[in-house]
């Protein structure tokens, strides 16, 4: 049966479960609280990208080094906005995959040493996971309908884009349907936004400028559009925009918007048609987005149309929960340790996903 099934509905009437989130997989130092309704009792991210902003790219040795500075702080504050202390606390649940494994170590080190020295379970944390379950969180007075087992998810981050059958919150529940054969969604926001001089983190800059124009038709192609393959490619479409700029310059003023509407929108198009199609070919009733990229207006908005002219259901993320946080952490973890789960002192950090991975990377038949 599927764990997250019973969880779903009996949390309000069980012994309440306060967990400590960590999240430190790439370029954000962040720690939370939320309880056993999905609460965000405390929510602080400490963002790295003025750090990284001169290199146009994470540099890994940084971002593990300023996880470390940032760490003690962080955690402090979010127990202190709770009103909660380490004793508090049931459980430490903290990112140890995907990422990069030197900004991961750090994290997974110092909830160990937190949860040893409390005497409280440490539960390891998949952050796919934690995007998967994220539009579930519960930050203002009203509680989100939660979708019901199994739905069909859209991941689109700066690492990962894959549209996958959930019917649990431990891997083995969850089934990838169709993913990127080369560059993640969020990559290929930041990679154009770069060739645009637009400066990285780049989906927040496209996303804004692209308000201030209509696409022009044929201006890019959408990659992969058939949805006879629910596999994604973005990486000829940055190569797209490459070849536009390098033909005509470096657009500016209203012809940027243009440029940015149309990117957008081919990436926006491609994505909700394939997950449209994974939902119906999984006769599925609800549709749930995650990851940085559901931030994005455009996006929120295509799907949500989409799935009322279908008849789904659609959960987004709120827009804090949509980017990395560590509340999607700490809910995961409560899940998990909720269902039994629970790690020892050899949690090790892994770059891999634990999520079983069905699409080739690369060109080529299949
Ligand atoms: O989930 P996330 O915070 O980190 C990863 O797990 O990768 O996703 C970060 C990605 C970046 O590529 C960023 O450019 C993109 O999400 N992003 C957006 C928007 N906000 C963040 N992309 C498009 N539109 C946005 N509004
Ligand atoms: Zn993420």
């Amino acid at each position: 049966m599927p764990i997250f099934a019973s969880v779903n509905c009996k949390w309000g009437g069980a012994s309440p479960m306060l967990v400590l989130g960590l999240e430190t997989s790439c370029d954000e130092t962040a720690a939370a609280l939320v309880d056993a309704q999905g609460r965000v009792l405390s929510d602080v991210v400490q963002s790295q990208v003025a750090l990284h902003a001169p290199y146009g790219g994470v540099i890994p040795e940084l971002a593990s080094r300023d996880h470390l500075t940032n760490l003690p702080h962080v955690v402090s504050l979010a127990l202190e906005q709770a009103g909660a202390t380490l004793a508090s606390v049931d459980a430490v649940a903290v990112t140890c995959r995907p990422g990069l494994v030197g900004a991961l170590l750090v994290g997974v080190q110092f909830a160990k040493g937190l949860a040893w020295a409390a005497g409280k379970p440490l539960v390891g944390v998949d952050h796919l996971v934690g995007h998967l379950f994220a539009c579930q969180l519960r930050r203002g007075a009203d509680a989100p309908t939660l979708p019901a087992l199994p739905f069909v998810a859209l991941l689109v981050s700066g690492g990962h884009t894959a549209i996958y059958r959930v019917e649990g919150v431990t891997p083995e529940a969850v089934c990838e349907l169709g993913a990127t054969r080369d560059d993640a969604a969020g990559e290929a926001f930041d990679k154009v936004a770069k060739l645009l001089g637009l400066g990285y983190p780049g989906g927040p800059a496209i996303d804004r400028l692209a308000r201030e124009a209509v696409p022009e038709p044929g201006l890019f192609t959408p990659p992969m559009a058939s949805t006879k393959t629910l596999d994604l490619s973005f990486s000829g479409l940055k190569t797209q925009v490459a070849a536009h700029v390098a033909k005509h310059g470096v657009p500016e003023g209203l012809r940027l918007a243009v440029v940015c509407a149309s990117f957008q929108a081919a990436v926006t198009t491609v994505l909700t048609n394939k997950l449209m199609a994974a939902a119906k070919r999984e006769g599925v009733r609800d549709v749930v987005l995650g990851g940085g990229v559901a931030a994005n207006r455009e996006l929120r908005a295509r799907v949500s149309e989409a799935s009322k002219l279908l008849g789904l259901r659609v959960h987004l993320p709120d827009l804090a929960s949509s980017t990395d946080n560590a509340a999607m952490i700490a809910y995961a973890g409560a899940l998990a340790h909720r269902a039994g789960v629970s790690h020892g002192w050899d949690l090790l950090a892994t770059s891999a996903t634990s999520l079983p991975r069905a699409t080739r990377k690369g060109r080529g038949t299949r």
